[in-house]
C-alpha cells in the first residue's frame, strides 16, 4: 500500500516522509552536498539545516494532503532518512500523470537502492494512484540517473533545451516516461494523504 513501509534490502526501507525526518534529512543532504551539486538547483545554506528541512517538509506534507504529491524517504536501521523520492505534480483526469524526482545519500549510492525504489514507486503509482504514466528528467550527462530510469522501463521521449535551472544555469534535459498501463480510466485513485 502507498503509505506502508517497504523493505528494499536488509538495512534500508522506503517509507512516507514525516515531519520528524527534518534533522536526518538535513544531515544526509549536508554530507551529500558536493556529490549532488552538479545535478541539483543551487540551494541557500538554510536548506541544509533542520529548520530549513522542517519548512520544506511543511510544503511537501501539505501537497500530500491535497493529493498533489507523494514523498518517501529511504530509512536506515535507525530510521534516519538517507534518500528522498517524490511523485510531484500528480494530475488525474484523462492525463493521470506525475513527475518523479529522487536522490540517494552519497554513503548509500551505487548499491541498487534507487533502482529498487523507483520500480516499487511505479508499481504503487499504477496500482494505487492508478496513474497512466510517470515522467522524469535528467541532465544530458547524468549517466547514473539515466541508468536507473532505463533499468526501470522508462524511455526517453524528448530532449529539451534550457529546460531547468540546475547548478547555476538553465540546462538541457532528457525527458523520460514510463507508461504504466493502457487500461481504461476507472475508479477513484487512493488518496496519497490517506
Ligand atoms: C542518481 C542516483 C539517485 C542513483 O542512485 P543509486 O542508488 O546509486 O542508483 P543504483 O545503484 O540503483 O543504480 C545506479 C546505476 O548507475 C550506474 N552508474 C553510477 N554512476 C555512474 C557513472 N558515473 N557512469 C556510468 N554509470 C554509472 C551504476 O553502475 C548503476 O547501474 P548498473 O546497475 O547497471 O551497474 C544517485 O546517484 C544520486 O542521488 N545522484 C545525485 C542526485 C541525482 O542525480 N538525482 C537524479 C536527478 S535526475
Amino acid at each position: 500500500m502507498i503509505n506502508d513501509i517497504h523493505r528494499l534490502d536488509p538495512e534500508i526501507r522506503l517509507r512516507p516522509v514525516t515531519e520528524s525526518d527534518a534533522a536526518s534529512l538535513a544531515a544526509a543532504l549536508t554530507r551529500s552536498r558536493t556529490y549532488m551539486s552538479p545535478w541539483e538547483p543551487r540551494r541557500p545554506d538554510a536548506f541544509y539545516t533542520e529548520q530549513g528541512q522542517r519548512e520544506r517538509l511543511a510544503g511537501i506534507l501539505a501537497d500530500r494532503e491535497a493529493g498533489r504529491a507523494m514523498s518517501w524517504v529511504l530509512a536506515d536501521e535507525d530510521d534516519r532518512a538517507v534518500g528522498g523520492f517524490n511523485l510531484n505534480a500528480i494530475v488525474l483526469g484523462p492525463f493521470r500523470s506525475a513527475t518523479l524526482g529522487y536522490w540517494v545519500d552519497v554513503e548509500y549510492a551505487g548499491r541498487g537502492l534507487a533502482t529498487t525504489a523507483v520500480r516499487l514507486i511505479c508499481d504503487l503509482a499504477r496500482d494505487e494512484l492508478r496513474l497512466h504514466r510517470v515522467e522524469a528528467g535528467t541532465l544530458l550527462h547524468n549517466v547514473a540517473s539515466r541508468r536507473v530510469l532505463t533499468k526501470c522501463g522508462f524511455e526517453q521521449f524528448a530532449l529539451v533545451p534550457r529546460y531547468m535551472h540546475i547548478d547555476g544555469d538553465w540546462r538541457d534535459h532528457r525527458l523520460f516516461q514510463r507508461v504504466l498501463h493502457d487500461g481504461p480510466v476507472t475508479g477513484a485513485p487512493a488518496a496519497p494523504g490517506a
